[in-house]
């Protein structure tokens, strides 16, 4: 399985500190915060990875990053988004590097504190679709939320005023390659992007959506409350264990 990294947008939800810089630059305690969901998939056992960035400061990533030997790879691929056309849009630049295998995306701001080893171990046994990784959370308001019934999700909503339920999609995927023709389909939201969460809900109403609930804490950094978390969760116990 091959890996693909989202750092693109333009971090808006974190003015003034990415106004000259790409939020995925910006610190996490110890580390820039694209060294962890690299790491993530790394441990994963993932080594074909693509990363996709855009808007302040795309040019420092190959800068900081260079090839990839910090962690152990031997090139890291780049792909650059114009704009903020969403998720699922920067995720349609990797059609090509994803040559038809199947593909893990981590969003550029999501941080675990273990590792996602036997997902993606069960994921590449699964004959073909998608799985998502839910978490509990205090806040589901401020993701996509998934409702389970029978040991399969029903469907995800997109930050709802009321959620059903406090499972909230965290930003690892796992997907088959006809992801790209549901990108194909999509429709911009009424926030004029691309949902990861309609390519989502296609995969829920063909029938192939796995899900498993992520062991360990979970955080995104895209607002000034969560990068705050994530120092904290960091600091204080580290992330990207690789010990179950
Ligand atoms: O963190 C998990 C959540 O991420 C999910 O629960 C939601 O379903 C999903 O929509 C997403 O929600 P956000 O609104 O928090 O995503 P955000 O716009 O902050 O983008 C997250 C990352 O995706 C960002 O760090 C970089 C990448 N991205 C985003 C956009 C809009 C891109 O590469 N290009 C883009 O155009």
């Amino acid at each position: 399985m091959k890996g693909v990294i989202l750092a693109g947008g333009l971090g808006s939800r974190l003015h003034p500190l990415t106004k000259v810089t790409n939020k995925h630059l910006l610190p996490v305690y110890e580390k820039p915060m694209v060294y962890y969901p690299i790491e993530c998939l790394v441990n994963a056992g993932i080594e074909d990875i693509l990363l996709v960035t855009g808007g302040n400061s795309a040019g420092d990533f190959l800068r900081l990053l260079e090839n990839g030997t910090d962690f152990g790879l031997k090139r890291i691929h780049y792909a650059y988004q114009r704009g903020e056309g969403g998720i699922a849009a920067a995720l349609k630049l990797a059609e090509d590097f994803a040559g038809g295998e199947k593909i893990c995306v981590v969003l550029g701001d999501n941080i675990i504190e273990k590792n996602i080893r036997k997902a993606a171990e069960d994921f590449e046994a699964q004959e073909k679709g998608a799985k998502i990784l839910l978490k509990e959370v205090e806040d589901p308001h401020r993701f996509g939320v998934a409702t389970i019934q029978d040991g399969k999700v029903l469907e995800i909503e997109e930050k709802p005023k009321d959620p059903k339920t406090n499972l909230a999609v965290i930003g690892i995927y796992m997907y088959d390659p006809q992801v790209f023709e549901f990108i194909e389909e999509l429709k911009p939201s009424k926030r004029g992007e691309l949902e990861i969460t309609d390519v989502n809900n296609a995969y829920i109403r063909q029938g192939t959506m796995s899900y498993e609930v992520l062991d360990g804490w979970w955080t995104d950094a895209g607002t000034f409350d969560s990068l705050l978390r994530a120092n904290e969760m960091v600091a204080n116990g580290g992330a990207n264990k690789m010990d179950d």
